[in-house]
């Protein structure tokens, strides 16, 4: 592979607090290359990787047959807005059809993004009794769009961007009642009609 001259990490960072909006706590390293597990940072300095991208890396850093698929793809066609069809999207959501429950596939950008597709979804199925309730976990983490943000209970999240997104129930997770926060998880349907939302607790970004 031929190497590319990088910036310091220094220069990297002071670039980022001078033109990038600090919402994210990073660590202090410049990352400039992958391959498989390990990573190298601008400094030339190897690690091994055991963090899966909040599991958008989960083949690793650069696997050979992926870089060569987005190769081939972005030489033909970089972008296709959703106004046209196009054979590798279908194609992959046939893929994953297959693969999974046998139903259509709901492309968008973000995990947040799917979140509020979810909390939509559920919604609509609801509607026509009237049922709009979307059930999360204490300590979950589903995204910083409006509803996934209000479905995202942690007050620390919330604080200055309120009121947020009503008619969202939080339940007690199991790891903050184990933490002695008591509660009880109720999931009766005539409690919380319409449920929706990765359930998901414990690291955010
Ligand atoms: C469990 C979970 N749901 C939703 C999200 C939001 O995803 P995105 O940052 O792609 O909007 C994250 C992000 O880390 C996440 O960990």
């Amino acid at each position: 592979m031929a190497s590319v001259a990088h910036q310091g990490s220094a220069e990297t960072i002071a670039q980022f607090e001078r033109y990038v909006i600090p919402n994210y706590r990073r660590y202090p390293v410049c990352l400039v290359r992958g391959e498989g597990s390990y990573i190298w940072d601008a400094e030339g300095r190897r690690y091994l990787d055991f963090f899966p991208g909040w599991g958008c890396n989960l083949l690793g850093h650069c696997p050979p047959r992926v870089v060569e698929a987005v190769r081939e793809q972005v030489g033909q066609l970089i972008h296709v807005p959703n106004t046209w069809y196009m054979e590798a999207q279908g194609a992959f959501a046939q893929a994953l059809s297959e693969r999974s429950f046998g139903g259509q596939a709901f492309f968008c950008n973000s995990g947040a993004e799917a979140n509020e597709a979810a909390i939509k979804l559920a919604r609509l199925h609801g509607h026509a009794q009237g049922r709009y309730k979307v059930v999360t976990m204490e300590d979950g983490f589903h995204g910083r769009t409006y509803a996934a943000l209000s479905a995202t209970a942690q007050p620390k999240y919330h604080a200055g961007v309120e009121p947020l997104v009503p008619t969202i129930g939080r339940r007690p997770s199991w790891s903050s009642r184990s933490r002695g926060k008591g509660g009880s998880i109720s999931l009766h349907p005539s409690t919380f009609p319409a449920c929706a939302g990765s359930a998901t607790s414990g690291a955010c970004c």
